[in-house]
């Protein structure tokens, strides 16, 4: 039998920081919320690295949707690439993103993300059904 995932709200976060001036470059630090109410908040270290909290909005489980952390790095530049994970902290996935940081035609910062995630197979045969793939641009 195929194991329904969680599906998350893991779809384009768009920057919700209210900037007094122009943004001359994008920045992951902050506070972040897409369009269905999920957001999240990142920390960033010198170092590239960093660390925040997701909550999602929605989930096709019924059980009770809590907080749940993130690690990630990022390239120090502009527009920076990133890549971080998730640990669900309320179901047993795992979820990844990569992307890009971009300041968008009126200076707003979006994130551009592509996610996979990871649900249990219970056994070898049902491995193939377990990934689920998505793309967001916001
Ligand atoms: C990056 O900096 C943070 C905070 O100082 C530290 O906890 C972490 O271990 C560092 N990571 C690496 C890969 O150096
Ligand atoms: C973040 O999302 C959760 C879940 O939708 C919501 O309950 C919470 O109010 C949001 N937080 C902020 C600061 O918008
Ligand atoms: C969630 O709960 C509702 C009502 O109790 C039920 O009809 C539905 O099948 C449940 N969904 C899942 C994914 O367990
Ligand atoms: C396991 O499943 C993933 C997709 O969920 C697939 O990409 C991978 O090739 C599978 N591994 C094997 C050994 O079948």
């Amino acid at each position: 039998m195929m194991k329904i995932p969680a599906v998350l709200t893991l779809a384009l976060l768009s920057l919700t920081l209210c900037t007094d001036g122009k943004v001359t470059r994008c920045s992951l630090a902050g506070f972040w919320k897409n369009d269905l109410g999920s957001n999240m908040t990142i920390d960033i270290f010198e170092n590239g690295t960093f660390i925040g909290k997701y909550l999602t909005a929605v989930s096709t489980t019924n059980k009770t949707i809590l907080q749940s952390p993130l690690v990630g790095y990022q390239q120090p530049t502009d527009v920076p690439l990133f890549g971080f994970t998730v640990r669900w902290s309320f179901i047993n996935s795992i979820t990844v993103f990569t992307g890009q940081c971009f300041l968008d035609e009126s200076g707003q910062q979006v994130l551009y993300t592509t996610w996979l995630l990871r649900s249990e197979a219970q056994n070898l045969q049902d491995n193939w059904s377990q990934t689920r793939y998505g793309c967001m641009v916001t």
